[in-house]
């Protein structure tokens, strides 16, 4: 739950490896007013991507605490943690962050981090979800916010979206249909948990004091409800 006091706005640190598509599409939810946080910093595991552009560019502060520059894991881990407490979030955010935490570094922010992944998990946890689905055959693919646990891209789901394969598709053409989705979930989650709509109980999700069904809220249905 967000320690900040009710007036303030929670504050968030968001951790990038790269373009920050999503990073922008919080940014801009944040700028007009759809996801009321204090976005504190962006940190970045890899200098000189464009998601640090981005930050600079809305004055957001950043920082780069650069894997390659460690031994192993758990001493780049516990650098990224030292940096990203120095701005005491309420909630950490994986936009595009492109490494596997250590379980030391999952617990620290355990029920306060989350994560957003390019498919309907639980289908196609890892990496080339988009060439991957194609390749399956299924219909439906999409994108999946979750929070974050030590099971890599299987902490309980808080809202899906979901598009249409086509038969012409590529894998580049589905992911700009999922990014797009992508950019419409997470904004909406982040808002849900510094309204504290939301929270994780028992590895469960809870949404308005209910418990999410293990695959969360689906976002078509959330529209058609407001
Ligand atoms: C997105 O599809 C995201 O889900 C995945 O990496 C892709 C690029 O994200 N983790 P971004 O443009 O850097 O936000």
């Amino acid at each position: 739950m967000p320690s900040s006091t009710p007036q303030e706005p929670i504050s968030v640190v968001i951790l990038i490896s790269g373009s920050g598509s999503n990073l922008q599409a919080i940014i801009d939810a944040n700028q007009n007013g759809d996801c009321p946080v204090h976005i504190r910093a962006v940190i970045s595991n890899r200098p000189g991507v464009k998601g640090l552009e981005r930050a600079q560019l809305a004055d957001i502060e950043t920082a780069v605490v650069d894997h390659t520059q460690y031994e192993d894991r758990e001493t780049f881990d516990q650098a990224l943690i030292n940096c990203i407490d120095h701005f005491q979030p309420d909630l950490v955010v994986l936009a595009g962050f492109m490494r596997i935490l250590t379980s030391h570094f999952v617990e620290h922010y355990m029920g306060r981090m989350l994560n957003i992944h390019p498919a309907l998990l639980p289908d196609f946890p890892g990496l080339n979800t988009h060439e991957r689905a194609l390749e399956s055959g299924v219909e439906q693919h999409g994108a999946s916010v979750h929070f974050v646990t030590t099971e890599v891209d299987g902490g309980p789901i808080v809202l899906q979206a979901a598009v249409p394969i086509k038969t012409d598709d590529t894998a580049k053409i589905l992911a700009n249909r999922v990014l797009q989705q992508e950019h419409l979930i997470y904004p909406l989650a982040i808002r849900w948990y510094a309204e504290e709509r939301i929270h994780l109980k028992n590895n469960k999700v809870i949404f308005d004091q209910k418990e999410l069904p293990a695959t969360g809220l689906n976002y078509a249905e959330v529209q058609q409800k407001q």
